[in-house]
């Protein structure tokens, strides 16, 4: 099988996978991470391969959606990929950058590090900030049955994994416990700036959030 058909067969397969998943989290979340991770790519020097077949195969059994178990999707990625016939290198290359891709807090268990990874890591942060950063957000607050926002919980953004986890926070507060933590934690130089409009945006948004709150408006 050459490449090319192998990124499409994952396409497919990912779409197919994904077709009833939160809507922060679906085909079209990946679709955006893949399309970000092809533009850092082009400014920086990786393997085209790894980074397209991790961005489209990062989310394929979130840990959230199932029981907390992070073995899952590494699981499926791996039995798709051997089917695939993709070498011994790129499979483990692919699995060790969906191991280790996710924020979880910030905290990562692994002391693995690849230019590939630092790609696909950047691609999925820019999708957790700007306009679609907040559509995202607000999906899964509502998908949990989370407020919108209440004066008298204060945010916490020194939150541990765990905690991070569990966290039944108001939507509002995830802004500053993670998505504009994010502009800072860029690997790459293309996403930071890529960043900095997302995060103004954000900030914007808060600011007439809280005028139109307190009637200010
Ligand atoms: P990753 O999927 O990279 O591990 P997270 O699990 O932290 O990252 O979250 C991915 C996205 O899901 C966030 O960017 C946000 O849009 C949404 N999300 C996660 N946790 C919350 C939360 N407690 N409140 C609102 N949105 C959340
Ligand atoms: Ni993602």
């Amino acid at each position: 099988m050459t490449k090319k058909e192998v990124i499409n067969n994952t396409k497919s397969f990912v779409q197919k996978t994904l077709k009833d998943a939160e809507a922060g989290h679906d085909w079209f979340h990946v679709l955006r991470v893949y399309n970000n991770a092809m533009s850092i790519l082009s400014n920086e020097t990786a393997d085209e391969f790894v980074v397209a077949l991790a961005a489209l195969l990062h989310d394929i059994a979130d840990s959230k959606f199932h029981n907390g178990n992070e073995d899952i999707g590494p699981q499926v990625a791996k039995s798709f990929l051997e089917i695939q016939s993709v070498d011994e290198a790129v499979l483990s290359h692919v699995i060790a950058i969906i191991k280790n891709v996710s924020y979880k807090g910030g905290y990562t268990a692994s002391s693995f590090h690849s230019k590939e990874l630092e790609i696909v890591q950047d691609a999925d942060r820019l999708d957790a900030i700007g306009a679609i950063g907040i559509a995202r957000t607000f999906n899964f607050g509502g998908y949990k049955n989370n407020p919108i926002y209440d004066p008298q919980i204060s945010p916490n953004p020194n939150q541990s994994k765990e905690e991070y986890k569990k966290s039944k926070s108001t939507t509002i507060n995830h802004f500053y416990e993670k998505l504009l933590l994010l502009k800072d934690k860029m690997n790459t130089t293309t996403a930071q700036k890529l960043a900095e409009d997302r995060h103004e945006f954000m900030l914007d948004y808060l600011n007439q959030f809280y005028k139109e709150w307190n009637g200010e408006l």
